[in-house]
């Protein structure tokens, strides 16, 4: 099979964009072209000002300015690119069902199918079809039975599973230097296409090739057994608190067990992000689906337990402001759902959040990426403005800073772990909020000693 030569990405989203953007760099032989219905977003890829991308991840921009326009392009002509690419990928969203059969738990197809029609109806010549997205177990089928149908073109396919595995704020340099990369498919000429041009700049040995079933499959188990860790981490926090025992030192104490590992050991408000929930709950389908009754309650228990842990924050700041937040003033640090990211997708910071607002709390939230729209998107409602009087029971405003978002609150709470929340001056900040005044610290980054040296009640996450 010839090299290839032209690629098309269908979806210019989290994934799409930053893979792409490495591949293009990374393969200047190739050209690369990012596709998306969505013009805005096309339009802001395209955009003059770097810091505008649609994606904000460290060293991004860097990558897209040095192949933009050279060997990397992003384009609404979804049809042309389609027809010229010997390789697509669909990196297309994959949510979860949100009505008809499965709702709640299956992935909703329809953006992967679709796409998948796309691509029959205007590839030219055999063309290798890439999964990039994350799917259910067996999705590959249904794309080849799509693409076997006659074409008028004469257009043959080869479909390849090649799940992702970059997390977002680490984007680039997970896709610079991958754990693995794993592909997925039974055309052994389609699997070494997209070898070679993974091998361009990661070592063979980290380039995984295995049947298609696996390689889907082990997308679902790899996001499940990382979700798992943090739920069994939140869990034993819980019960330090109620101990005297402190989750730092646990989880430092079994994380030096080599077979445990110290990684992704971290306690915090529950994880957030677009994939680990409707990941798990798309293995549990699937377990359902298949008659693994068990196995399937086991894995749904880990979804239950992370929005046990964000209920039991907001009900805990509950309690501790003397059982009622109504009218009060909270100061919430951080929405993103991890740092270095302006993702806000399941972000443990909007059900706190809601949870808080539906007590009455007014919230002023400062987080150094994440839009006021996004914010009003997430939280179902508009925010106030000074005009509107702060004192409307269960409401939100945005503000630029941490001392202006503290000053007259109650408590401070700290839902995202934002480097710049490890050095705030917490005399200045103690000086401008109502006593008694409490910091909430979830992610364990604030320097306590000094918040409670400034005369704040402090609450840390796994601290008895
Ligand atoms: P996203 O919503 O940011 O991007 C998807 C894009 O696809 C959107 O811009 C949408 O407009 C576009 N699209 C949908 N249908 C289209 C069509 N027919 N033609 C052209 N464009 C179309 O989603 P994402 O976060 O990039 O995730 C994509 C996939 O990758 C999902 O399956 C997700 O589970 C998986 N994944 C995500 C991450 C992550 O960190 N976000 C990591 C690994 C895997
Ligand atoms: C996760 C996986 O790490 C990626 O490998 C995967 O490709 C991706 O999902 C996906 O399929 O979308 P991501 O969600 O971007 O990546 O970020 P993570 O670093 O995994 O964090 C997820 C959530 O867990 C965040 O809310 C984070 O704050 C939380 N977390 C993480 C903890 O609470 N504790 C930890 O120790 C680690």
């Amino acid at each position: 099979m010839p090299a290839v030569r032209k690629i098309c990405c269908i979806g210019a989203g989290y994934v799409g964009g930053p893979t792409m953007a490495v591949i293009a760099d990374r393969c200047p032989q190739i050209e690369v072209t990012v596709v998306d219905l969505n013009a805005a977003r096309i339009a802001a890829w395209n955009g003059d000002d770097l810091d505008g991308l649609p994606v904000y991840e460290p060293g991004l921009a860097v990558v897209v300015d040095r192949c933009r326009g050279r060997n990397l392009f992003f384009s609404t002509d979804v049809e042309s690119a389609i027809a010229a690419a010997d390789m697509v990928f669909l990196s297309v969203n994959t949510p979860t069902k949100t009505s008809g059969h499965g709702a709640g738990k299956a992935s909703d197809l329809r953006w992967i199918e679709a796409s998948a029609r796309q691509v029959a109806s205007c590839a030219k010549g055999h063309t290798i079809v890439v999964e990039k997205s994350t799917l259910p177990v067996r999705t590959a089928e249904a794309v080849a039975a799509i693409l076997s149908q006659p074409q008028v073109s004469g257009a043959t396919f080869s479909v390849l599973s090649n799940p992702e595995f970059l997390a977002e704020g680490t984007a680039i340099s997970d896709l610079e230097g991958p754990d693995r990369v794993l592909i997925g498919g039974e055309d052994a000429d389609a699997i070494e296409a997209l070898a070679a041009i993974y091998a361009q700049w990661i070592p063979a040995e980290r380039i995984l090739r295995t049947n298609t079933w696996s390689s889907e499959l082990s997308k679902l188990a790899a996001n499940a057994f990382l979700a798992q860790r943090i739920s069994s981490i939140n869990s034993i926090a819980a019960l330090c608190e109620a101990t005297g025992a402190n989750v730092a030192e646990v989880a430092r104490a079994i994380g030096l067990d080599s077979r445990i590992g110290p990684r992704f050991l971290q306690a915090g408000p529950g994880y957030g992000g677009s994939c680990f929930q409707k990941d798990i709950l798309n293995l549990v389908y699937l377990c359902e689906h298949y008659g693994l009754k068990e196995v399937a309650a086991y894995w749904q228990q880990v979804v239950e337990l992370n929005f046990w842990q964000q209920d039991r924050i907001a009900r805990l700041v509950v309690q501790k402001l003397f059982g009622t937040v109504t009218g009060k003033r909270l100061a919430l640090f951080g929405f993103a759902f991890k740092a270095d990211t302006n993702d806000t997708r399941e972000s443990p910071a909007i059900r706190i959040g809601k949870r808080l607002i539906e007590e009455g709390a007014h919230l002023a939230i400062h987080d150094p990426k994440v839009s006021d729209d996004q914010i009003s998107r997430d939280l179902g409602q508009a925010p106030v403005s000074k005009a509107d009087g702060f004192g409307a029971l269960g409401s939100w405003e945005s503000v630029a800073s941490p001392l202006e978002a503290a000053t007259g609150a109650d408590a401070v709470i700290i839902l995202t772990e934002w480097s710049s929340f490890q050095s705030l001056d917490w005399l200045a900040i103690a000086s401008v909020m109502r006593r008694p005044a409490w910091l909430f610290d979830a992610r364990t980054v604030a320097q306590v000693d000094q918040a409670r040296a400034a005369g704040l009640n402090v609450w840390r996450i796994g601290e008895g």
